[in-house]
């Protein structure tokens, strides 16, 4: 189990976890269970395979901070490229399938509804993320690409922010503000006090378990 999150097995749960979503909307889409109405389950189910995956991507940097788990550097760009393909298919969807590409209708929406001015605003700032997210432009940006990365900093508050804007009600649906205090958290856990702070009470945590295992070497609950 150790070895499995510590290296090749946590990229592969990671690039099977990944496609996962996709192929159920796929084998969904054949056997005609897609709901009574198939482009909202789709916008449904892509935008929220999106969040959830540019999430755990957000998440690597500080569970490497606080919990040492160097193994999720690893995933952490391929987390955050498959959350940007689901959101290229929920634009894509929307676009197309939704308003049949009638540019005209599509500007008129995207100016009059907050939720999707969030989103676009979200999906514009994750875009050059994702354009400059290999080796190459990385060598070739040097200290810009750290600037340029930073844009996520402001689109993962933006998406989160379109989910919210999206529900009538976060009281009868408070599944948006679960997904805020998350994303609250994990930019908390950058500010460098919190994370100082964090990582030392990891590092105490670490050793007093270090101690407890020396001194009772069968188990933890021994007297
Ligand atoms: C990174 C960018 C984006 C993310 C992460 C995202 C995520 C989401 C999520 C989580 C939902 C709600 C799913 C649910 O109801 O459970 C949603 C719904 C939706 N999104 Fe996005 N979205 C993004 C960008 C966009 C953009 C750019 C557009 C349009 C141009 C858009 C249009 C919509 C629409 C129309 C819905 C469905 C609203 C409804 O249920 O009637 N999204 N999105």
């Amino acid at each position: 189990m150790r070895k499995l999150f510590a290296s090749n097995g946590l990229r592969a749960l990671v690039h099977l976890g990944a496609w996962l979503p996709l192929a159920l909307i796929i084998a969904d889409y054949a056997r005609d269970a897609l709901t009574a109405n198939p482009i909202q389950a789709i916008l449904t189910r892509t935008g929220k395979a999106s969040l959830v995956l540019l999430v755990l991507s957000f998440a690597c940097t500080p569970l490497h901070t606080l919990l040492g788990w160097h193994a999720v550097l690893r995933v952490r760009r391929a987390l955050g490229l498959y959350g940007f393909g689901y959101a290229l298919l929920h634009v894509a969807t929307f676009v197309v399938l939704d308003y049949g590409l009638d540019l005209e209708l599509i500007a008129q929406v995207v100016v009059e509804k907050y939720y999707i001015i969030a989103g676009v605003a979200a999906f514009g700032l994750l875009l050059p993320l994702a354009l400059t997210s290999t080796r190459g432009w990385q060598r070739r940006l040097k200290q810009r690409w750290r600037v340029v990365h930073r844009l996520v900093y402001l689109a993962m508050p933006l998406a989160v922010l379109h989910f919210m804007l999206l529900v009538k009600s976060l009281l009868g649906h408070p599944e948006p503000l679960v997904w805020a205090g998350v994303v609250s958290i994990l930019l908390a856990l950058r500010i460098p006090i919190v994370r100082r702070r964090a990582s030392q009470l990891q590092h105490r945590l670490r050793r007093a378990l270090r101690r407890t295992a020396a001194l009772e070497p069968g188990s933890v609950f021994r007297s």
